[in-house]
């Protein structure tokens, strides 16, 4: 029997009581934790190997017998409140910590303005405008509107355009190659001519088509250049067609775009696709003449490369640059405007 007074101090402070009071006192502290470190720090000081439930177990032995085993159970009841205690804080403070996340992250997607400020609507860009005017005057002709990819293989750039790759005339192109295939095999449009290509090979004539789209040089953007730019492509294909066609409908369009009193012109020129070729100009109020694009009769090697007999079939083509035209329209001093995306630039429009 023990009657050291020392040790009767510390059995009587590991009574059944002691140890509930201490149990409370815990789990109070555990209710208290604002962040998970603290819950862990608790668990620790707690339920460590080190901590105060292993400790009070570990004096057990030297309680009196006859209590031993009502410490025993009250410790051990001690231990599962303190184990769910600190498993409920986890739990708490970890919603609240996705709770936290979700409200910062949250997204209003129902928010309005105050409707006394004006919404404004959107607006079309002056290029795109400038690219569905040129469609709907095509298709008034009866031409259809075709597309193709941005991205072309050296067939349709260039080989079966009549640019084979020895021609001088591949230089002339500033064509951005892609890193694909064979060298020089693989390229972003350089024209919109590859998409004539495309559709005299997927269609029989007569064909009477335009195609408007994104074509791409190496040039540095400047007031009269950007790298990556629009054209549009005519081309019509069918029995008996002659240089007066072309030039009776590129007046036509012409006519339509800016009003029947702008003239016309063509110049000699050299296109490896057209034969003849020409440039094509359009008069200005002063009398002088601008330049808007090329075009020409389609070479006769164009045709076969698409398995059209140019002894049955002829065609005119002709090209030109969308937003230089919109530049000319609206008489803007620099193209870049087009790609500086500044609001207060292109709600002028
Ligand atoms: N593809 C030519 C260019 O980009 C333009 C063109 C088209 C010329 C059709 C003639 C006929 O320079």
């Amino acid at each position: 029997m023990t009657t050291d007074p020392d040790a009767r101090s510390t059995l009587s402070a590991q009574s059944t009581s002691s140890v509930e009071q201490a149990t409370v006192e815990a789990v109070s502290q555990l209710e208290a934790a604002t962040d998970l470190e603290a819950v862990a720090a608790l668990e620790h000081k707690f339920l460590s190997r080190r901590g105060w439930f292993a400790e009070a177990k570990s004096r057990i032995g030297a309680l009196d017998p006859a209590d031993r085993a009502a410490v025993g159970r009250s410790l051990n009841d001690a231990r599962s409140q303190l184990e769910a205690a600190v498993k409920a804080a986890r739990a708490r403070l970890s919603a609240s910590l996705s709770e936290d996340l979700y409200a910062a992250e949250r997204l209003d997607l129902t928010e309005r303005l105050p409707l006394k400020v004006p919404l404004s609507r959107g607006r079309i860009h002056p290029v795109t405008a400038a690219r569905y005017r040129l469609e709907d005057v095509f298709v008034g002709m009866g031409y259809s509107v075709e597309e193709g990819p941005e991205v072309e293989s050296a067939w349709y750039n260039f080989e079966a355009l009549n640019i084979p790759d020895w021609h001088p005339a591949r230089g002339s192109f500033d064509t951005i190659f892609v890193n694909l295939g064979e060298p020089e095999e693989v390229m972003l449009r350089s024209h919109t001519s590859p998409v004539q290509i495309r559709t005299m090979e997927n269609r029989k004539p007569p064909i009477y088509m335009v195609a408007p789209g994104r074509t791409f040089r190496t040039d540095t953007a400047d007031a009269t250049h950007l790298p990556a730019f629009n054209q549009i492509e005519g081309l019509a294909i069918d029995r008996n067609i002659t240089l007066g066609d072309l030039a009776g409908t590129i007046n036509t369009f012409v006519g339509e775009l800016f009003g029947r009193d702008v003239k016309t012109r063509l110049r000699p020129s050299y296109f490896p696709f057209t034969e003849p070729s020409a440039e094509f100009d359009i008069s200005r109020p002063d009398g002088s003449w601008l330049e808007l694009g090329g075009c020409g009769m389609v070479h006769p090697n164009v045709l076969r490369s698409c398995g059209i007999d140019p002894e049955i079939w002829q065609g005119f083509a002709f090209g030109f640059g969308i937003d230089r035209l919109a530049v000319m329209r609206h008489e803007i001093d620099d193209i870049r405007e087009f790609v500086n995306n500044d609001v207060r630039f292109l709600s002028q429009f």
